[in-house]
């Protein structure tokens, strides 16, 4: 048996992986816009005797780390076909596409997992949570009923785009694990019908000034209740409000829908949003948190240097035991004048020291050094070591990613 591990050479081998990704994951929904948008040196495959047998793919994305814009590796398409697993293909793939992403100046990869467990020994560290509401709105008052100066307004998808990419833009900007959507994003996520051929609706909220501050992206669709009501369902698919006014009152417009049961927002706000705070019974949202993205340092040097800081100070890091990424073990002196950051190999003993997938979860913001070190993937060399760290790490908004991909 011969194993080679490179990516698709051309549009025909493309085909071929298209072809066992809609196998691994049973659907061939939406394969050929994927393809139609996968450059084939993005990929990273396994070929047995020449056959291609396992496939990766890693879309060179832009996110916003704690504020700033950083190159990432956006991780999709894994598979292995069945006859073909547990032989090592994955990690063969998974090694390979790693150092690619290095060389491409893509500090940091990031998925969303069909299992956590698959990537975990690859190094991959928690780093967002989902957060998912499922209610009635009726029972979804707001404590403090407050008269809006402004107004919402329906607006068709293309006449919708200019006004709520900025929004989005302005949104995503100072936060943690938002991407730059470019229009594949936009089309595969927050504008996708729910079926073929089914409106996607926009409802924009204006101030009294006319200006817009805030939207939502939703469907709405028959579905019997389980009690009396209505026998819709409003599914919101992007919630983005700029303001306290904007929030309140897209969450009011949704609550006009007399007919809907069930409101359903997945992953359409972050772990840290502010409805449970703003609601009078905030148990009626039902919510749900999941594990959403995992994030691998590909590049420790380059990427503690990429994300802001939120405190001046000086920090030794030392990574642990990095078997797939080798140029990360070491220790690193991070620098930080509160703001931006810069690092530097070093010989001294370390302030902490961090597994991979702890480190991870620490430059996400997701865990605090003190927290991680309850868990055993990090280690203070004293309380004042983790203390800045926990300082140095946090960050002004919890890491979010609306998109899947
Ligand atoms: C996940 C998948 C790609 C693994 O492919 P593979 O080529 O068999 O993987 P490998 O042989 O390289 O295994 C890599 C390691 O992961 C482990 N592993 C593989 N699948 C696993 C699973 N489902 N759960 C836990 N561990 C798993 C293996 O034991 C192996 O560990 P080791 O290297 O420490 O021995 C394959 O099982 C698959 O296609 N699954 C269905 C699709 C899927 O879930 N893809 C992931 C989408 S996010």
């Amino acid at each position: 048996m011969t194993v080679e591990i490179r990516p698709c050479k051309d549009k025909e081998e493309l085909a071929d992986y298209g072809r066992i990704v809609s196998y691994v994951f049973a659907s061939t929904e939406g394969m050929d816009e994927e393809l139609a948008s996968t450059q084939p040196d993005w990929t990273t495959c396994g070929f047995v005797d020449g056959k291609m047998a396992a496939t990766m793919g890693a879309w060179p994305f832009t996110v916003r780390l704690n504020g700033a814009p950083v190159p990432m590796g956006g991780v999709t398409a894994v598979g292995t076909l069945p006859h073909y697993r547990r032989r090592g293909l994955l990690r063969g793939i998974m090694t390979e596409g790693l150092a690619t992403m290095r060389e491409r100046g893509q500090p940091i990869a990031i998925l969303w997992a069909s299992m956590g467990a698959i990537y975990q020994r690859f190094g991959y560290g928690l780093a967002a949570e989902s957060v998912t509401y499922s209610f009635d709105p009726r029972f979804a008052q707001l404590q403090r009923h407050v008269e809006l100066p402004g107004t919402v307004e329906m607006l068709g998808v293309e006449e919708a785009l200019p006004v709520i990419k900025p929004l989005y833009i302005e949104y995503a900007t100072p936060r943690n694990l938002m991407i730059h959507r470019a229009m594949p994003l936009w089309q595969q996520g927050a504008l996708k019908p729910r079926k073929k051929g089914e409106p996607v609706y926009v409802a924009v909220y204006r101030d009294e000034y006319g200006h817009p501050r805030g939207y939502i992206t939703y469907w709405t669709y028959e579905e019997r209740p389980t009690g009396p009501g209505g026998e819709q369902v409003l599914e919101v698919r992007d919630f983005v409000a700029l303001d306290l006014e904007a929030y309140q009152g897209l969450w009011e417009f949704i609550r006009r829908h007399d007919l809907a049961w069930k409101v359903v927002m997945r992953n359409v706000l972050p772990a840290d949003d502010i409805a449970p705070d703003l609601l009078l019974e905030p148990r009626m949202l039902s919510k749900q948190v999941g594990d959403a993205i995992w994030m691998r340092i590909v590049d420790a040097e380059r990427a503690l240097a990429a994300r802001p800081y939120s405190v001046r100070g000086e920090l030794r890091i030392a990574i642990d035991e990095d078997d797939m990424c080798p140029w990360n073990n070491g220790t690193f002196v991070l620098t930080s004048d509160g703001q931006t950051a810069m690092v530097e190999r070093d010989e001294n003993a370390a302030d902490i020291v961090v597994t991979p997938n702890g480190l991870a979860t620490l430059l996400s913001g997701r865990r605090s050094a003190t927290e991680l070190a309850r868990t055993g993937r990090l280690a203070g060399a004293s309380e004042k070591a983790l203390r800045l760290a926990d300082a140095m790490f946090a960050t002004a908004h919890a890491p979010f990613c609306p998109d899947g991909f």
